[in-house]
């Protein structure tokens, strides 16, 4: 996906963008190019290739205090040097890089060839540049011209505008595509991911959607009265591969950790509960929850109904998911008792945050869980929970849902502390939690058997995962996540729901994952495997229950837990399994087909 990097500042501009990019490289791209004001002029530089092409070929020499850079993923237009970013105008005064679609771009492109500018790409951001230029060249700032250019564009955009009259500031600009100002010293720094900035500052400051600022070495301009600058968590080494082979494997084996971090400080032995103050609630009114309802999409939303479990049994208060891209559709009544989650690890995902917006205006109680400090969905909840998961940078989300679930679990202990939950309950509870990043360990610590598994069934065109009950929203996970990698159909279904239709597809050709929990369904779960077996289905069991070796034709282990909890721990072998699936089958695990880390535009 597109990327962005900007500089002003007393460094020299042109390493700083290169380093930027390089470092969206995980991203995903097809070409790449940066524009810096040297001697008075603009110097543009761009491939079709990487960005190291890109190093390679940069004039010797060239030093400026300003530039921009991107790397692109074409959209409008075949993905070759001309149509790569920066674009320019005609005469060269302005250089723009862009992510996201304008919609409206063929009228506008339109005009302009009507008005006798001649276009030399297929790109709708080249008619920024043009439409920006003609603006700057009235009087006035730069900034007023973005905008009044801005007016006329439909889309989504994070945008980055560099005038060669004015080398002292940039201009960016936000909608629905997110851009991220880092602050230095006498040094401002632009792009859409922090990913570009961590090696040089983790003071940041995310853009709100509609906003436009001036950036120079010394301040910035946002146009909103005062804006925090927030600190980012990440460090550059969350960037690096170090010795895994992708980003993937890197964050499943960081999950211990991560779920170490999202539990710091959350865990009240002496109250036997749980401490979120993020969520701002006391006692009374989190008494007066009657429901709660999480709301995600993808991954997210699977996390939100294992929290949807959690909640019902530890706080005795019902609780479902729905995908937030069908909520925000159905025009739903909102309940004032109702306690709305939004999940999110990016916290940028369209359809998430219009749920938020949408429960906003009903007057819903709604609050985030998100990964990313500072994202979108985060600032528009106002309160919430953060995942404290680390930048996650494969497309497919995995120390990210962990730690959704771990929350959820500290949620529904808080609530079930003020209700029935007893301090016993409590403390088993909090005690489960503890035990689970070094569980985590174990499993992953016998990757080796989950691949030779994941190697035994590779050749699968289609697989089923089954589960009932904690094991559902397991098993619909599972399948997520092995469809969004490896390509291979998936589908999950309940255990009870296979006799009703599905059980006619099970034959040799049908491998199921079942999800066997230790929980009083167990006797049911093996009838559901011996049913499949018997049919001449191949099943691998992912169990704690201590199930016999011969039961299945693959049985994946992990430690019992408390039952509640088994879910967090279930999850992670079939990440694993996913994985082996999709590397056996050489697919490009980080940036799968058609799939982008996080879906800011419809
Ligand atoms: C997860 O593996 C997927 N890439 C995807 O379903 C993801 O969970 C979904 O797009 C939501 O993203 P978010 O958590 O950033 O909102």
């Amino acid at each position: 996906m597109c990327g962005i990097v900007g500089y002003v500042g007393k460094r020299n501009a042109v390493p700083v963008l290169v380093e930027g990019l390089h470092r969206l490289e995980y991203r995903g791209y097809d070409s790449a190019g940066l524009a810096v004001v040297h001697r008075g002029r603009l110097q543009i530089t761009k491939t079709a290739g990487r960005v190291q092409d890109l190093r390679d070929k940069l004039r010797e020499g060239v030093r400026s205090s300003v530039g921009i850079g991107h790397t692109r993923w074409a959209t409008h237009g075949e993905p070759n040097e001309v149509n790569a970013h920066p674009h320019t105008d005609s005469s060269g005064r302005i250089a723009v890089v862009h992510n996201g679609i304008i919609e409206n771009a063929e009228q506008l492109r339109d005009q302009l060839q009507a008005d006798g500018v001649r276009l030399v790409t297929d790109t709708d951001t080249e008619a920024l540049a043009h439409m920006i230029a003609a603006e700057a060249a009235q009087d006035g700032a730069l900034e007023d011209a973005v905008r009044r250019v801005l007016r006329r564009v439909e889309g989504a955009y994070g945008l980055v505008v560099l005038d060669v009259r004015r080398p002292d500031q940039l201009v960016v600009a936000r909608n629905g595509s997110p851009i991220v100002l880092g602050l230095g010293e006498n040094e401002m720094f632009v792009a859409s991911d922090v990913a570009a900035l961590v090696r040089y500052t983790r003071q940041v400051i995310y853009l709100d959607d509609g906003e436009v600022a001036t950036i120079r070495a010394a301040d910035y301009q946002t146009g909103m009265t005062s804006r925090t600058p927030t600190t980012v968590e990440a460090e550059t080494g969350d960037y690096e591969l170090g010795p895994y082979a992708d980003f993937m494997n890197k964050e499943i084996h960081e999950q211990p950790d991560a779920l170490r971090r999202v539990l710091r400080g959350r865990l009240d032995d002496r109250f036997a509960t749980a401490r979120l103050g993020g969520i701002n609630l006391d006692a009374r009114q989190l008494r007066g929850i009657r429901q709660v309802k999480f709301l995600g999409c993808g991954s997210a939303y699977y996390a939100g109904q294992m929290g949807a479990l959690l909640v019902e049994e530890l706080a005795r208060i019902p609780a479902d998911a729905e995908p937030a891209s069908e909520f925000r559709y159905r025009s739903p009544v909102v309940d004032p008792d109702t306690l709305y989650v939004a999940v999110s690890q990016s916290g940028e995902t369209i359809d998430t945050l219009m749920a938020v917006q949408e429960l906003k205006r009903k007057g819903g109680q709604v609050i985030g869980a998100v990964n990313v400090v500072g994202s979108a969905i985060g600032r528009e909840c106002g309160s919430g929970v953060f995942l404290h998961a680390g930048p996650e940078v494969a497309v497919a989300s995995t120390k990210a849902l962990t730690n959704m679930a771990a929350t959820f679990a500290l949620l529904g202990l808080l609530i079930g502390r003020v209700r029935d939950l007893s301090a016993a309950g409590g403390q088993r509870i909090v005690a489960g939690l503890r035990a689970l990043p070094e569980q985590v360990s174990r499993i992953l610590a016998d990757e080796e058997a989950i691949a030779a598994a994941a190697h035994r069934f590779a050749g699968a065109e289609h697989m089923f995962y089954i589960g009932r009950v904690r094991g559902w929203p397991v098993a619909r996970e599972g399948a997520q996540k092995l469809k969004e990698i490896s390509y291979v159909h998936a589908e999950a279904y309940q255990a009870g729901e296979l006799k009703h239709g599905p059980l006619a597809l099970i034959d040799g050709s049908m491998p199921s994952v079942v999800i066997v929990p230790s929980d009083d369904l167990v006797a049911k779960n093996i009838s559901t495997i011996e049913q499949i077996r018997a049919r001449g289905g191949r099943v691998i069991a992912v169990t704690s229950a201590g199930l016999p070796e011969d039961l299945a034709d693959a049985v994946i282990r992990v430690p019992r837990a408390e039952p509640e909890l088994e879910p967090i721990l279930l999850n992670v072998p079939l990440q694993t399994l996913a994985y082996h699936m999709a590397a056996k089958l050489g697919r490009d695990i980080d940036k799968p087909r058609n799939l982008a880390k996080s879906v800011t535009v419809e």
